[in-house]
């Protein structure tokens, strides 16, 4: 069973425990005992059974399982005893043990809060307020249904509840040795990187931002558009030459970048708002301009609101090329504008013989799944860098994370060929049907020719632990997507130093994907869930770390900047979930 299953039953039967003995003590009180008997014996039962849960977890890793068994189990342990000894001892008035049960029932419904609203890293101001409300519910049930405690046990249940509370509250309000990034944008300071004025090797482009109506689908939409159309023109250039972008923003009020997905440009052209530049407002530009060094597939979006500003359309494709295109090279972009899917079919015929190339992108904030049918194909790249000695596929679906791209090749066949997105076609040269739902997923991480990582010690070890947490440090509480318990702009940086092996420890504790992005730097995947890589180095831009699972990646401090580095399900990384790379 997979871990991210067990955190989700491990979860449910947290629920049942709670519910069965909350439901006994309201039973007990009610005076109706096989019912309070049968829900207390089936809160029991749910106990043990998290102990197998928990179990797994823990050796699962750490980080599954630490408030579970640092909080949880000893106020489990506390809730199954005492429920217990007094339903022994009320053999006669059912009624007597409603208090007791009760409290079982607050006991590990706080445990559950502490899960659900803290998180990881388990602490010791969560644990002492969930006493606190351990103790302030039992109290008050008491005094609602009597008998009632003598005076010294009232005092002692007050002042129990308020030494918890007030701890648990000073040592959850500490300030954590979390600095705020500092902002530290130069405006305008784009690095000289040779004429682009009229020299050969020089690409301009001009890209206008602004509200428009577009067509998609037969259907008119609201977007937020470059040049007027979803996705924004295709920027293309060849290895070598030197791209010069002018941003233009017309009327988006909260203003425009342009960020290069994946592609690692200097630090000053990564177009981060607040970071490395001030987003251009209604009226304003922004000049990019950098050397096209990497060949491969590309996007360009904008990083202002970026989970709004995406999804209405400020996006669009960036190939480099390593020579001018030969045979078929066809860019497919899956997106989804206001729930019409891009992009529109496309049939073309092509002849048989013919080299073909698809690139695909997903430029949602969901994963999508390709099938290529009719025809063996090879991945030829992913993240815009080369796959070694790839293996022929067929009959192998794809899956491709927010954010990422796969290049495939093939030599076009007589027979027509149709490549889908999420069972929709959307390529192919002729008609042709096939069914491949139910195809299995390649798996990259062992696909293609072994080659060992180029470093085996690192300077700097990260580990971001993923989650949700109730966040209270802003002016709003909010129920944030949380690292390390934390959520932006209160993660601290990583700091690394230029010329370091880095390696980050990415952890999955909640119950959603998120796929990972850090920029200007690609990572090389050294494992998964604890199993090393086995195909060909894997050197990515943006990663899907499911439920439960553990990556561990390496890079090398190459260049120098303040980074971001988020969860690319872009509603996730507004919610909190983006912190920076710093370089001392
Ligand atoms: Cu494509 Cu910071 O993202
Ligand atoms: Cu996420």
């Amino acid at each position: 069973m997979s871990t991210g299953s067990v955190i989700a039953i491990d979860f449910l039967i947290a629920v049942l425990a709670a519910a069965g003995w909350l439901g006994g003590g309201a039973a007990a009180a009610a005076r109706r005992r096989p019912v309070a008997l049968a829900l207390a014996a089936f809160a029991v039962l749910a106990t043990v059974a998290r102990a197998v849960t928990v179990t797994m977890l823990a050796r699962a890793g750490w980080w599954f399982a630490a408030e579970k068994i640092l909080i949880a189990a000893p106020l489990s342990l506390t809730a199954v005893v005492v429920a217990g000894w007094r339903l022994l001892k009320a053999r006669g008035d059912i009624r007597s043990a409603a208090i007791a049960l009760l409290f079982a029932g607050y006991a590990d419904s706080s445990a559950l809060l502490v899960t659900v609203l803290h998180g990881y890293p388990a602490s010791a101001g969560a644990g002492l307020l969930a006493v606190a409300g351990v103790v302030g519910a039992t109290a008050v049930s008491w005094r609602l249904l009597g008998p009632r405690p003598s005076r010294a046990v009232s005092r002692t249940t007050l002042a129990v509840a308020i030494v918890a509370l007030v701890a648990g509250t000073g040592l959850a309000a500490a300030p954590s040795a979390a600095p705020g990034v500092p902002h530290q944008h130069e405006q305008g300071a784009a690095p000289s990187v040779g004429e682009t004025d009229g020299t050969p090797g020089g690409k301009r482009f001009t890209l206008t931002a602004a509200t428009a109506t577009v067509t998609v689908s037969g259907q008119r939409v609201a977007a937020w558009a470059f040049d007027g159309q979803v996705p924004g023109p295709e920027l293309t250039a060849t290895v070598g030459d030197v791209l010069e972008v002018t941003l233009r923003n017309k009327d988006i009020a909260r203003g425009v970048t342009l960020h290069w997905h994946g592609y690692d440009v200097p630090n000053s052209q990564d177009g981060v708002p607040g970071i490395t530049q001030d987003a251009v407002l209604p009226g304003q530009e922004f000049v990019y301009r950098f050397r096209a060094d990497q060949a491969g597939t590309y996007w360009y979006h904008t990083h202002a609101v970026s989970d709004i500003g995406v999804k209405m359309g400020l996006y669009g494709v960036l190939v480099v090329r390593p020579a001018p295109a030969s045979g078929v090279d066809r860019v497919i972009a899956a997106h989804t504008l206001s729930s019409v899917s891009l992009p529109e079919p496309v049939q073309e015929p092509v002849a048989a013989g013919t080299p073909v190339r698809l690139r695909l992108i997903n430029t949602d904030s969901t994963t999508h799944r390709y099938a290529l049918a009719g025809t063996p194909f090879q991945v030829a790249a992913i993240d815009g860098m080369d796959l070694s000695q790839p293996s022929t596929l067929t009959g192998t679906a794809i899956s491709i994370p927010a954010g990422g791209r796969y290049d495939l090749v093939f030599t076009a066949p007589a027979t027509p060929i149709a490549l889908s997105v999420d069972n929709r076609v959307v390529y192919a040269t002729g008609a042709t049907s096939a069914a491949t739902s139910g195809w299995p997923v390649l798996d990259p991480l062992s696909y293609g020719a072994f080659a060992a990582p180029p470093w085996t010690r690192y300077d700097k070890e990260f580990t971001l632990v993923l989650d949700r947490g109730l966040d209270l440090r802003g002016l709003l509480p909010r129920y944030a997507h949380t690292v390390n318990g934390a959520a932006d702009p209160d993660i601290p940086p990583q700091v690394v130093h230029l010329g370091d092996t880095v390696k980050f420890t990415i952890v999955n504790r909640s119950l959603v994907v998120h796929p990972w992005h850090l920029h200007g730097h690609h990572v090389l995947v050294l494992s998964r869930n604890g199993k090393a890589a086995t195909g060909s180095p894997l050197w990515l831009d943006s990663f899907d770390v499911r439920p439960g699972e553990v990556w561990e990646v390496t890079f090398k401090a190459d260049n120098p900047g303040m980074w971001a580095n988020h969860c690319h399900n872009l509603a996730h990384a507004e919610q909190g979930m983006l912190l920076h790379l710093m370089y001392a």
